[in-house]
């Protein structure tokens, strides 16, 4: 099953990515994440990322594409995967395609967690994530069990860097211009499944599981 998970800053999609994970046992590929750790470990990918992630932009093509692409070819992605937080852009999307598309391959949905901007700065006010597995969590909705450790690795539970309200605002402005359009490219695909992610994270559940669940039974 290879899955990607569309939507604005906020919407949910490492929540719902990290739980397809587990429950379908592919791998959850965040690109967020991914530039995250290597800021941790001081890397120089994660040096360049830092500069364009702390003002709300997109980190260049040149230093995400290939990243992701290689990552695809793992053993662990055999079976898919769940791509969250690529692609960002049309150009992102179309190397996407084209690369699989020469392995015979394609995705099976676009996921896209449909949200008002109302609700998502909501929610960016209270998210917390581990800054060691990278775990998201919301004080009010979904807090850790213990106060500030993550229930998955036991790494501290802390705001991000870039929730800001005012990097997030530019993070908003950066998806309406550059990432929407590829809801529209997948949609003109057939490839595109709404969701309404402003319900509650287990009515959320409850459709991905559907939507899925059908997937399955049509292969089976
Ligand atoms: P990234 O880390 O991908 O951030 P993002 O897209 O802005 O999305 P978020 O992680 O903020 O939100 P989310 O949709 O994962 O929501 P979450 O599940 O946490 O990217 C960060 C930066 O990296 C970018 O700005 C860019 O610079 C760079 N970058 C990354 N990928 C790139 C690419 N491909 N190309 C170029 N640059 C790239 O949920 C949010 C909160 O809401 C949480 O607290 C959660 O608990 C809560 N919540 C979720 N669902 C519900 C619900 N149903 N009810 C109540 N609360 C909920
Ligand atoms: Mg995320």
């Amino acid at each position: 099953m290879k899955l990607i998970l569309m939507g604005a800053p906020g919407a949910g999609k490492g929540t719902h990515a990290r739980y397809l994970s587990e429950k379908y046992q592919i791998p959850q590929i965040s690109t967020g994440d991914i530039f995250r750790a290597n800021l941790r470990e001081g890397t120089p990918l994660g040096l360049k990322a830092k500069s364009y992630m702390d003002q709300g932009l997109l980190v260049p093509d040149e230093l995400t594409t290939d990243l992701v692409l290689d990552r695809l070819q793992q053993e662990d992605c055999e079976n898919g995967y769940i791509l969250d937080g690529f692609p960002r852009n049309l150009n992102q999307a179309e190397a996407l395609t084209q690369a699989l598309s020469d392995r015979g391959e394609e995705i099976d949905f676009a996921i896209h967690l449909e949200i008002s901007e109302e609700v998502i700065i909501r929610r960016m006010e209270g998210r917390r994530v581990c800054e060691k597995c990278g775990a998201s969590y919301n004080l009010v909705s979904l807090p850790p069990l213990t106060p500030g450790i993550c229930d998955f690795c036991g790494g501290a539970v802390v705001q991000r860097k870039d929730d800001e309200a005012e990097t997030v605002r530019k993070r908003l402005e950066v998806y309406r211009e550059q990432t929407e359009p590829i809801v529209r490219y997948y949609r003109e695909q057939g490839k595109e499944a709404r969701i309404d992610s402003g319900q509650s994270i287990e009515a959320v559940r409850e459709e991905l599981k559907q939507l899925l669940g059908e997937k399955d039974g049509h292969q089976n």
